[in-house]
């Protein structure tokens, strides 16, 4: 008796051709991929879900309106996709106000490290009693510079600051919204800093309002919720002249040169936001992802 035969429909061929492995790894790699992808989606669903993750009482929250776990999900989600951010890197964050990065990180960074500083103590407060007993790899750190809008008194001269932590010593260092309160030359201390404290081939992450012709143009013909004069002089724009640091919009071209002089380059194209009117953006603010060079 003979075996019996699949049966095959006519269209189908019986045999193909083998897919050469060059091409089989690159499916591998394409699929490994999809996978990251749709898990980061899914923890970022359940962190938005998560009712025992700690959140601060909204008249304590000072760092904007909006979902504040929403807006943290939404930014992890950045981190990895856009940033490459991974579990076991040691980030730092500057202006880290009351964790609403830091907490949904915290479901993220398994085998990594987080610290993160701001001038506001009372936020600084919280993080620690909040999030640093059940997550002891992330810790808080005050520093009293002075910003007119969050620390008109601060000791520490914005333009002057050194962070205390050694050379090197961070993967992935993130600004969300701090650009946006900061002057050029605030930037430029920190871009030393960043540049400083990032191991070659290390990331920078920062969320900020970046002029160039789009925006302007889209600034003429928007709703003007951020009162940025579009056909003033840069490299600066500044909504509030009377509380210069409420929101602040850098030259895009000058600022990418303020980055480059410090050796920091974009790592992939700048992700802009819908705050100039632009529409189909997937944040509100622009992202631009830049990368300490590598030594030779
Ligand atoms: C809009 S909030 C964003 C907070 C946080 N990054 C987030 O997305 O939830 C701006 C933050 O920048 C901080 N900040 C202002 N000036 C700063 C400075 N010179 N250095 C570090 N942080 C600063 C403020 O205290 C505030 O927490």
């Amino acid at each position: 008796m003979s075996t019996p035969q699949p049966i095959l429909p006519s269209s189908v061929p019986a045999q193909t051709t083998p897919v050469p492995a060059n091409q089989r790894v690159i499916k591998l790699l394409v699929r490994q991929d999809v996978r990251d992808a749709q898990r980061i989606d899914w923890l970022c669903e359940q962190i938005v879900r998560n009712r025992f993750m700690p959140v601060p009482p909204p008249e304590n929250v000072f760092v904007g309106d909006g979902d504040f776990r929403a807006i943290g999900a939404e930014f992890l989600k950045h981190f990895v996709k856009l940033g490459d951010l991974r579990p076991a890197d040691r980030v730092l964050e500057i202006g880290c106000g009351i964790g609403r990065m830091a907490l949904p990180l915290t479901q993220y960074l398994t085998d990594g490290t987080y610290d993160g500083m701001d001038v506001v103590p009372d936020g600084i407060a919280w993080c620690a009693r909040a999030i640093t007993p059940a997550y002891p790899a992330f810790r808080f750190h005050h520093m009293d510079v002075a910003n007119d809008l969050y620390n008109p008194q601060g000791r520490i001269e914005p333009t002057a600051v050194t962070l205390p932590f050694r050379d090197q010593g961070f993967d992935f260092v993130l600004l969300t919204s701090v650009l946006t309160h900061l002057q050029a030359a605030e930037a430029l201390a920190y871009a030393w800093e960043i540049s400083r404290l990032l191991r070659p081939g290390g990331r920078c992450f920062l969320s900020l309002f970046l002029m160039n012709d789009v925006a302007r143009e889209g600034l003429r013909g928007g709703d003007r919720r951020l009162a940025f004069d579009p056909d003033a002089e840069g490299p600066t724009w500044l909504a509030d002249p009377a509380i210069p640091s409420a929101a602040v919009a850098h030259d895009e071209a000058f600022l990418l040169d303020l980055f480059a002089s410090v050796g920091l380059k974009p790592a992939r194209p700048t992700v802009y936001g819908t705050w100039c009117g632009r529409t189909n953006a997937v944040s509100y603010q622009d992202l631009l992802v830049l990368e300490k060079a590598a030594l030779p």
